[in-house]
């Protein structure tokens, strides 16, 4: 089959490196039969607006942003949603009643992941720790809040980062010194790590576990190595685990779904062919 070029997506960047998402949608596009095709447009700055264009005037479904036009790219939207003005960058773009509209599927890709391996497991009033201070633990937060946890306390080796973080609701979100570690991770009931600590070549992280709560799920976005020091740690003193592939697979169901109509199944089969492309590519 070709695919309608008219109903093509990609993932839009600048020297964009490697990405997963043609294999995620590629395999979606396949699964549900949809006339499409994901690529990768890899653009310097100035043909952005070219590019977007293109969105607007119906000759492409839509797209999602990475490196280095994730905040860029938001003067070139007509509509930015609650979630991704709230932190300031977008992930995924798509048209609606022909504006060009923005969102951010980060957070609800970690959410959408916690509740599929944990379905029941209430949100509403827990307590969260989380590692770091960057755009990922920004966007968590921002979910975070949204699903109505009552408190989320955010270490960062730079507390100036963490503080900022907790502007987008001082209430709730509380801004912890990483040397204060230990007093605070037998407090909650989810933790979760967005640093780069224990990624493939990267220092481990170096977090004590031993004092949280026996039904504390501990999470990392890392994916790569898949189970992670700090997930080997959890496991073996008995705690829930959840891993950094699953939410990599569930920030991509908003985007399909927003673009095509159709919410798809994170599977095994998709797992497994993602886990292959890890283990080839690193
Ligand atoms: P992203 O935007 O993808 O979340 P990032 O902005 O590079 O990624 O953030 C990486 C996180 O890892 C930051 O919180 C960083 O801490 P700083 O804000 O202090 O830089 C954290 N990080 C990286 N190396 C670290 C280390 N050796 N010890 C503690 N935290 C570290």
């Amino acid at each position: 089959m070709n695919a309608n070029p008219n109903n093509s997506v990609c993932i839009l960047g600048h020297n964009i490196t490697y990405s997963r998402s043609p294999l995620i949608h590629n395999h979606w596009i396949a699964e549900y039969g949809v006339d499409s095709k994901y690529g990768i447009c890899d653009l310097p700055a100035e043909k952005l607006s070219d590019f977007l264009s293109t969105i607007r005037n119906g000759k492409s479904a839509g797209c999602n942003v990475t490196t280095p036009y994730k905040e860029t790219v938001i003067e070139h939207l007509d509509v930015v949603d609650d979630v991704a003005s709230a932190i300031g960058s977008v992930n995924t773009i798509y048209r609606r009643d022909g504006l060009l509209r923005g969102t951010s599927t980060d957070g609800a890709g970690y959410i959408g992941h916690l509740e599929a391996m944990h379905p029941g497991w209430q949100l509403k009033g827990s307590k969260v720790l989380i590692l770091g201070a960057g755009g990922a633990a920004r966007s968590i937060a921002a979910a975070l809040v949204q699903r109505g946890c009552s408190a989320i306390y955010i270490a960062n080796r730079t507390l100036e980062k963490a503080r900022d973080i907790a502007g987008l609701h001082p209430n709730t979100i509380i801004p912890v010194a990483w040397d204060d570690l230990q007093s605070t991770t037998g407090a909650v009931d989810l933790l979760v790590n967005t640093t780069s600590l224990g990624m493939v070549g990267r220092q481990p992280l170096l977090c004590p576990l031993e004092t949280t709560r026996s039904d504390c799920i501990v999470s990392d976005i890392v994916y790569a190595p898949l189970e992670t020091e700090l997930l080997a740690r959890a496991r073996g003193l008995g705690r829930p685990v959840l891993d950094g592939l699953g939410m990599l697979l569930h920030q991509a169901v908003p985007g399909f779904q927003l673009w095509f109509g159709i919410q798809p199944a994170v599977t095994q089969e998709l797992r497994t062919l993602v886990e292959q492309d890890l283990l080839s590519h690193g």
